[in-house]
């Protein structure tokens, strides 16, 4: 058999670790591997090129995908699916590994309808992927989340300021959930806060003066970038907080350094196994799955159903880290 194999959407790492595990696995089956470069983009290009053992040497620790990313408007096209279809052909590849999101799953569902073997596997920051709790990057952004916050931390703290802290997740509250428990954080807005925002900055604000009153002397709030836009940013919450408690504040975007560095251990080893898994449903005769994990277990689902599934978030953590947060 022959499979291509693309990452596509935002980059996260772990893609590389995923991309030398797909890579190998499928040799160790006797597969040959075609590597396409800049997602779908690149595969209506026909810029692709065979994957040997050594081609994934030293990847494994690196952020990013050595084989670029993109978001391609053309193939999100009819016509831009029936002309990748015709160049998978022509190269022979009869089966096709995508490593991304939920836009990534709608290109493959697509392509699946043309007759392509597809498999997806999850990678993204966000872990918003409907039908997975984990997705390979997830970890690893957290923890550089973390690693700002506490250096944040260590100069709001010698202010007795407020740190507004905004992170990524586009609509998904995951991160920013998570890094707020894992930092003591005042509170975490989400998305689902935005048409309320004020009243929830409101009582936070009075969490904030009745914590000072009580010997609390510096704060972090954690904002989901999904809560704000350019009418209403992290500065403007800032702004906001220190006018209502004159507490200094000021506000950090983490940013784009939230999708980079070397992947943690979690994230390497479930794009190893997620990897393997993804070939080894190619070689059993299985396509057109997504693989994700239920209670730390790999599983795999239709993509159409997959697509059509729902996810919450951790309330309960969300709660629970603002009940310590006093
Ligand atoms: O999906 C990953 C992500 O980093 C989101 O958290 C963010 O909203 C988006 O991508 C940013 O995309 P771009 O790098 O294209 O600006």
């Amino acid at each position: 058999m022959t499979i291509g194999l693309l990452t596509s959407g935002g980059d996260a790492p772990g893609m590389n670790a995923a991309i030398r595990s797909v890579t190998r696995s499928a040799i160790a089956r006797g597969f040959k591997v075609i590597g396409i470069r800049r997602g779908y983009q690149g595969l209506l290009e026909g810029d692709m090129y065979e994957l040997g053992a050594r081609d994934v040497s030293d990847i494994l620790h690196r952020g990013g995908t050595m084989l670029r990313t993109a978001r391609s408007k053309e193939f999100a096209t009819p016509e831009g699916v029936v002309k990748a279809k015709k160049i998978l052909d022509s190269a022979g590849i009869e089966a096709l590994i995508v490593i991304g999101g939920d836009g990534t799953y709608r290109g493959a569902l697509d392509l699946s309808r043309e007759g392509v073997k597809c498999i997806g596997l999850p990678g993204t920051i966000d872990n918003d992927i409907v039908c997975t709790e984990y997705t390979i990057g997830f970890d690893t952004a957290q923890n550089t989340c973390i690693e700002m916050l506490d250096k944040i931390k260590d100069t709001e703290m010698s202010h007795d300021r407020c740190s507004v802290v905004e992170v990524m997740g586009r609509n998904a509250p995951h991160i920013g959930v998570r890094v707020a428990a894992a930092t003591g954080a005042i509170d975490c807005i989400i998305g689902t806060d935005k048409p309320n925002i004020t009243a929830r900055l409101d009582e936070i604000c009075r969490k904030i003066i009745e914590q000072r009153s009580k010997g609390k002397s510096h704060f972090e709030l954690v904002v989901c970038e999904g809560a704000v836009d350019d009418e209403f940013t992290s500065a403007d919450i800032a702004k906001y907080i220190e006018k209502k408690t004159g507490v200094t504040s000021r506000a950090t975007v983490l940013g784009h350094v939230q999708r980079g560095g070397s992947p943690t251990c979690y994230d390497r080893v479930m794009a190893l196994k997620m990897g393997y898994y993804a070939v080894e449903l190619l070689a059993n005769g299985y396509s057109n799955r997504i693989v994700a994990t239920r209670n730390d277990k790999l599983v795999d689902f239709d993509i159409e159903e997959a697509l059509k599934m729902q996810k919450g978030y951790d309330e309960k953590l969300h709660s629970v880290s603002r009940i310590l947060s006093i």
